[in-house]
């Protein structure tokens, strides 16, 4: 019997490609199953943060090593809970830099045995491209649009135009903007990861209580800066004979209104210079709930349209490295697998040998 299927239906569309990510670029061992129709069909996410806690930051040595003792049980989950096998999937997409390069190397390598033992393609993925391309997964936002990238290592404002096609705008020319969150939770009290803790803090603080800086603001251009706010942050404490819960509050919300203010404007900036449809905000310090009222003042300003990625998307996983797997390989792009690890590996081509 012919079985006549509706226009558009699954019985005409050709297969959907399925492809697991692997993320190990940092502190967060991941892997997650995603297939072409942008349903993620797993993602499971091994923070380090226990054993990284003790030193106040993350130690690269134990970071790969933590990574190595997880990743294969972490693929295999995500296997499962997808409920399919290595013959089942397109490819195994991997993060190849830039991050920790320990890590790094242990993500790709097992990603390469992997493809090799299961006769799948490879895909070497810059981190950065999965920030930048999750609100694809998300919200299937069009090109191009504006990226502020504000993670633990990154601070940028990039022009996406296409897959691989980025032009940076701004990048921060000290630390990045999760880094500042981390450094001033330290010098004010507060645990690691300092910006879930100065969120928290800043909730019953006074956000005038101290007159920060706001560093770049109203400059010409898009770059950032952190590095003077912290100092600022740094001499107040300085100055204060002890710090009690609500001077730690107070302490936390002026420096996070100051942060928010000074991207805000960065970002405002970026709009003016390159108009966009639509404004993606990506990294960890995406989670931000103030951030993310400031931008969507800024991207309501601006006639710009705000996505920000459900928050467990906006920090490291692996569902964005097995998505812009997706997208490389839908150009007919996979990698070889002598494919390098990077250290470093900016999203913009012309800013290769710079530190962005
Ligand atoms: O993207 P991510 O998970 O890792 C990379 O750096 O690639 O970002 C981690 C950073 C940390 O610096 C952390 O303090 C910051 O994101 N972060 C936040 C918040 N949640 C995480 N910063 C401000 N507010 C938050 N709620
Ligand atoms: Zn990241």
């Amino acid at each position: 019997m012919l079985v006549v299927a509706p226009l558009g239906s699954k019985l005409l569309s050709p297969a959907r490609m399925i492809v697991l990510g692997i993320e190990t670029s940092c502190d967060e061992t991941a892997a997650a199953v995603v297939d072409e129709t942008r349903r993620i069909r797993s993602s499971v996410v091994l923070s380090q943060l226990a054993q990284h806690r003790p030193y106040g930051g993350v130690v690269p040595e134990v970071a790969a090593r933590a990574h190595v003792e997880a990743i294969d049980l972490l693929a295999r989950r995500a296997l499962d809970e997808a409920g399919l096998d290595f013959a089942d999937l397109d490819a195994i997409a991997a993060t190849a830099g830039p991050g920790l390069i320990g890590g790094v190397m242990v993500g790709l390598t097992s990603a390469k045995a992997m493809a090799l033992a299961a006769g799948k393609k490879l895909v070497a993925v810059n981190h950065l491209e999965g920030h930048a391309l999750t609100a694809r997964l998300t919200d299937d936002v069009a090109f191009p649009f504006l990226l502020l990238l504000v993670s633990g290592g990154h601070c940028q404002l990039l022009a996406t135009e296409g897959v691989g096609r980025y032009r940076l705008l701004g990048t921060t020319i000290d630390d990045a903007a999760g880094e500042a969150f981390d450094k001033v939770a330290k010098l004010i009290g507060l645990g690691y990861p300092g910006g879930p803790a100065i969120e928290q803090a800043a909730k019953t603080g006074d956000p005038e209580a101290f007159d920060f800086p706001r560093p770049m603001k109203g400059r010409a251009g898009c770059d950032f800066s952190f590095s003077g706010l912290k100092t600022a942050v740094r001499h107040a404490v300085e100055a204060l004979p002890k710090i009690d819960a609500t001077v730690q509050a107070d302490l936390a919300a002026s420096f996070q209104a100051a942060v928010v203010e000074a991207i805000g404007d960065r970002a405002r900036h970026a709009l003016e210079a390159q108009p966009m449809p639509t404004l993606v905000v990506a990294g960890g310090v995406a989670a931000n709930g103030a951030l993310r009222a400031e931008l969507e003042r800024v991207a309501a300003a601006a006639g710009t349209r705000l996505v920000a990625p459900p928050l467990a998307l906006c920090t490291d996983n692996a569902a964005m490295i097995a998505w812009a797997g997706i997208e490389r390989l839908r150009l007919g792009l996979s990698d070889p697998l002598d494919v390098k690890p990077r250290a470093r590996w900016p999203l913009d081509p012309s800013q290769v040998g710079r530190r962005v």
